[in-house]
């Protein structure tokens, strides 16, 4: 049996910045939702093949939600590390800042999690380095990933059951309070 392989979360972190020009921006002046997510999956490539030193693919994203707006003239700057692993796959976390240089201000956009996973030459997924915690934080992230995990597979549950028990001829009552109405003869 080979020796399992550690490395610290250290030695994947990633950083990257790049300043919002007016190319970016979507039709109300703003930065497109979709460049930052070209970003993040830039970032979260790099941290995950650095730890795996492998091709990675992204699997699942969470948590982006953008809670405040990124302006144009701002500089973005995206801090990614390898939170948790499994067998091969990587929880890579990232953290989103905007920073106003006009205004010294710095804001935090969102915290969002990239599910990657490592491939080997054969295209299947591949074993990753274990991870090593240095810190009070590099526990608690970790901790906490477990914790997202099995959220995630409960929530996933309840919700293919809460599909497949879903009867619209019973449950259509529920629509009287909502913003919608139901076409006459529907049914038929
Ligand atoms: C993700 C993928 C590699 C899974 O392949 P698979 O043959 O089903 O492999 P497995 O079931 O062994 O899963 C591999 C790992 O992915 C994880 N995984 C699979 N589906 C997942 C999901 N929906 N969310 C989070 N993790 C997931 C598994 O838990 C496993 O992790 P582990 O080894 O650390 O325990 C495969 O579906 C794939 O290649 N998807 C396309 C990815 C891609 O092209 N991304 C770019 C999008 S444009």
């Amino acid at each position: 049996m080979t020796e399992e392989q550690y490395k610290p979360v250290s030695y994947s972190k990633t950083t990257i910045s790049e300043l919002m020009i007016p190319a970016y921006a979507n039709f109300g002046g703003k930065i497109h939702g979709g460049l930052l997510l070209s970003l993040m999956d830039k970032v979260a490539y790099a941290c995950a093949s650095k730890h795996s030193g492998g091709y990675c693919v992204t699997v699942s994203i969470e948590g982006v939600e953008f809670l405040q707006p990124v302006e144009v003239g701002e500089m973005v700057t995206m801090f990614a590390s390898v939170n948790y692993v499994g067998k091969t796959s990587m929880l890579i976390g990232i953290k989103v800042i905007a920073e106003n240089f006009l205004e010294g201000t710095v804001k935090h956009t969102n915290t969002s999690y990239f599910t990657m996973v490592c491939k080997g030459a054969d295209g299947k997924p591949r074993q990753v380095p274990a991870l090593s915690l240095e810190s009070r934080d590099d526990v608690r992230r970790f901790l906490e990933a477990i914790k997202r995990k099995q959220l995630r597979q409960s929530y996933k549950e309840e919700l293919d059951n809460a599909k497949t028990n879903l009867a619209v001829d019973t449950e259509i009552d529920k629509l009287v309070n909502e913003r919608c109405k139901v076409a006459t003869g529907f049914l038929i």
